[in-house]
């Protein structure tokens, strides 16, 4: 028995140390697929920001407006670049080939990203590029290290720099104050990222908003059909709720003579 719990400790191991050996730790994000406003600032954001370099192939800019709810005209004006029409699908110009020896890698379509990356590491990614001249575009990422991709937000977030600062102790996800004198507990922490005040053109926390709204349009591409079962799925219940109570009358008539 020893002998075999001994074996089964050993077995686990690897499974332990793979767990532990994981990389950056992503920031969670909530994403609510309901939030049509949130879709269409993160539509927006993705079509002046991302489209430049990345499709959304596997997905029709028809499809879009009628899901978020903007209009065929609007959608046509403001969020297609390409001269486009509503039928077509959200593909760039940009050749693959070119694209490589641009950026060393070509930027892969973005239709299905969330799905395969998820909400939280897309939330991550596009908020941690740092400066780091060692980089051909100037900048490395913290989530995606010596990615190939430039800091296409940096106007919004404004520049980010690496370095050692002091942050607040924090024990069991609480903030740590001094019991004396009420100050925070502090510590140096390096590897920090820090944004040079007055570079971008958001706050910290409406730059975290803009890059939610852009990783909630993306997980609606990912998966646009969610919205769609969400709304049937109630209908389902609804019916069955509605049928269970003829059902249960019926069946008490049945057996009213039976008793
Ligand atoms: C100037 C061109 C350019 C623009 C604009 C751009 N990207 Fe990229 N992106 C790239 C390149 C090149 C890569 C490939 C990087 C690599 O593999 O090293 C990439 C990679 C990515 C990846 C990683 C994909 C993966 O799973 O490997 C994501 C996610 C991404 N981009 C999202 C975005 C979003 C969102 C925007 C708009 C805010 C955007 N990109 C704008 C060039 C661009």
């Amino acid at each position: 028995m020893k002998k075999q719990f001994a074996a089964l400790v050993l077995a686990l191991l690897p499974v332990l140390g793979f767990a532990n050996s994981e990389g950056f730790h992503p920031d969670s994000v909530d994403i609510d697929l309901t939030d049509k406003a949130a879709m269409q600032d993160g539509a927006r954001t993705f079509a002046n920001y991302c489209m430049g370099c990345h499709s959304a192939k596997f997905q029709r800019y028809e499809r879009v407006a009628h899901d978020l709810g903007i209009s065929e005209e609007l959608m046509l004006n403001n969020l297609v670049f390409t001269g486009a029409k509503i039928g077509d699908h959200m593909s760039i110009g940009m050749q693959p080939q070119d694209a490589k020896t641009w950026f060393g890698a070509a930027p892969p379509d973005l239709t299905l990203v969330a799905r395969v990356r998820g909400a939280d590491w897309l939330y991550t990614y596009l908020r941690t590029f740092y400066e780091d001249s060692k980089r051909p575009w100037g900048v490395n990422n913290k989530m995606f290290p010596n990615v190939g991709m430039p800091n296409v937000l940096v106007g919004l977030q404004g520049r980010q720099v690496i370095g050692c600062k002091q942050i607040q102790v924090v024990e069991d996800g609480k903030k740590q104050y001094d019991p004396l004198t009420g100050a925070p507990l502090t510590h140096e922490a390096c590897d920090q990222l820090t944004i040079v005040p007055k570079t971008g053109s958001l706050t910290e926390e409406q730059f975290n908003e803009k890059v939610k709204n852009l990783v909630t349009f993306l997980s609606y591409s990912a998966n646009p059909v969610k919205l769609e079962s969400q709304r049937i799925g109630t209908y389902v219940l609804l019916y069955l709720a509605f049928f269970f109570v003829f059902a249960y009358l019926l069946k008490r008539e049945y057996w009213k003579d039976v008793h």
